[in-house]
Parts: structure tokens; C-alpha cells; sequence
């Protein structure tokens, strides 16, 4: 099974194919997600140190230009696990005053 790393957190075995953000929030990170995984908000997105999410999506793309966010960055809704990937979520619970958001479906 590929593994995730958070620095500061820990590495953590995911099913292969599972949603990063649903990977990342069932092994203890209160990433946000506040449009539950549509594409909308950005919120979910991470910094990618290692690894291979494949490559960056047209809804991921048209995502970052409507919000004018860096490159550099993924959607963990709109990315699946399927390699060892090292990453660093940009919103959380933790770091902001935002609820999550509803969950994304698998
Ligand atoms: S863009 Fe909103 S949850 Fe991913």
C-alpha cells in the first residue's frame, strides 16, 4: 500500500486509490475541506515535497487560476494515492477558525 507522510505527523499506509483528503483526514488531520470536495473552495489543497500525485487535473488548474493560487500546489479532493507521496496541507482546523466542511465522498 502507498504511504503518506505529514511532516510533523507521521507516515500512515492508505488504500491504494484513496482520495488524498479522505486519506489525510481518516489518519488524523483536520484538513479542510470546505466545498466537500467540488473543486470550489481550494481549501483542501496541500504542498507537494515528494512524491508523485500524477499529473496536475483541468479542474485542478482552472481551480488555482479562478482563485490565483501559486503553483505547486494539489487539490487533495480531486488527487488519489497510488505512489508514496510527502505532503503538507495549507488549511487545517488547527492553523485556521474554519470548520472542516462536509466530507468529500469517496
Ligand atoms: S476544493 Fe473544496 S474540498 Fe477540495
Amino acid at each position: 500500500m502507498p504511504k503518506v507522510t505529514v511532516p510533523d505527523h507521521g507516515t500512515f499506509e492508505v488504500e491504494e486509490g484513496k482520495k488524498l483528503v479522505l486519506a489525510l483526514e481518516d489518519n488524523g488531520i483536520n484538513i479542510l475541506h470546505r466545498c466537500g470536495g467540488k473543486a470550489k473552495c481550494t481549501t483542501c489543497r496541500v504542498e507537494v515535497t515528494a512524491g508523485d500525485l500524477g499529473a496536475l487535473t483541468d479542474i485542478e488548474t482552472e481551480a488555482f487560476s479562478r482563485k490565483g493560487i501559486q503553483e505547486g500546489l494539489r487539490l487533495s479532493c480531486q488527487v488519489r494515492v497510488y505512489d508514496d507521496v510527502t505532503v503538507q496541507p495549507v488549511m487545517t482546523e488547527g492553523n485556521s477558525d474554519l470548520d472542516a466542511g462536509p466530507r468529500p465522498t469517496e
